[in-house]
């Protein structure tokens, strides 16, 4: 991992990414009939890989309120079911057509096509069905609550609408406003969700979830912008993942309108924006500040 992160971060990234390998694992245990394929692909996507940045998202949100550790970790798995979904088809032929992810192979060149589909789309039902399920969470409120947040996050209005318009800016050329709207579908509405997530489990109102909105607006675009930025001046070794595909694709990102130097600091601009959101909160959301800087930081 990068020098950049700080020690204390890296801790919490390691002991989380445990936590989440070991819930996909129990998850996700191969069944003896001709399904194994299915769940092999799952288990290909799902275990062993990732920043695991959203479920880290999702428990340090949520022990602003102290909320049950568990619990925590069963909507961080969740969204992750969703990220990784939505990974396993961005990388398709019919999308961005990636050979590599995560390090590895993607689930269409260790398995094939079809199996890729249905990876995604079972891993896509998995983050619902282990929300709905009573037994980790008494409140049927708080279950629906997180269902139709997730659901929303994930759908039109979210992340799977702003894939349609990412794949829009390869021929269209896209202003400034609307490619932020873009990164935030893409890629911020997932993030959001964890930050409300922790609200919604900390059963705070919802307008005492307002600070927390502000910063995940903020980190979600630095977010985006840093991994644009990586896809110019990262290194696949690092990444775990092709760069210079956008480029490649004529894809408009912030980078392309705004070149590499007004693309950091704007990144820069909004990590500080996201950290002063936190001003109304103490040394128990030091977390997320330590995020909110390595977001832009990180080199993977
Ligand atoms: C990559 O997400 C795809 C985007 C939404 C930009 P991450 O950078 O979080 O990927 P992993 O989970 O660490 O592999
Ligand atoms: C994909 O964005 C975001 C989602 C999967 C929703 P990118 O296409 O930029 O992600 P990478 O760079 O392949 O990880
Ligand atoms: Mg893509
Ligand atoms: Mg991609
Ligand atoms: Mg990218």
């Amino acid at each position: 991992m990068s020098n950049v992160v700080s020690i204390s971060l890296k801790a919490a990234m390691d002991g989380l990414a445990a936590e989440v390998d070991k819930a996909f694992d129990r998850l996700l245990a191969v069944p003896d009939d001709p399904r194994a394929r299915l769940y092999e692909a799952m288990r290909h996507a799902a275990i062993g890989g990732g920043k695991r940045l959203r479920p880290l998202l999702v428990r340090a949100a949520a022990n602003l309120y102290h909320v049950d550790p568990a619990a925590s970790l069963r909507v961080g798995v969740a969204v992750e079911c969703v990220h990784v979904y939505s990974l396993i088809h961005d990388d398709l032929p019919c999308m961005d057509d990636d050979d590599l992810r995560r390090g590895r192979p993607t689930v269409h060149k260790a398995f094939d096509e079809a199996t890729a589909v249905l990876a995604g789309d079972s891993l896509h039902a998995l983050a619902f069905e282990i929300l709905g399920e009573p037994d980790w969470q008494a409140d049927p409120f708080v279950r629906a609550e997180l269902i139709a947040e997730l659901a929303r996050a994930s759908g039109p209005a979210g992340m799977a609408g702003g894939q349609m318009m990412d794949i829009a800016a390869e021929n269209q050329t896209f202003d400034l406003a609307t490619t932020t709207r873009l990164q935030q579908l893409k890629t911020g509405a997932l993030i959001a969700f964890c930050l409300e997530a922790g609200g919604i489990l900390g059963k705070l109102p919802p307008d005492g979830r307002r600070p927390l909105r502000g910063y995940a607006r903020d980190i979600g675009l630095a977010f985006q912008i840093a991994d644009d930025l990586l896809d110019v001046e990262g290194e696949a070794a690092n990444t775990g993942k092709a760069v210079g595909k956008d480029a490649q694709a004529g894809k408009a990102t912030f980078v392309s309108l705004l070149g590499v130097d007004r693309a950091r600091r704007q990144a820069q601009m909004l990590v500080e924006q996201a950290i002063g959101q936190l001003a109304s909160f103490g040394t128990e959301a030091d977390l997320l500040r330590t995020i909110a800087r390595y977001v832009i930081a990180r080199d993977r």
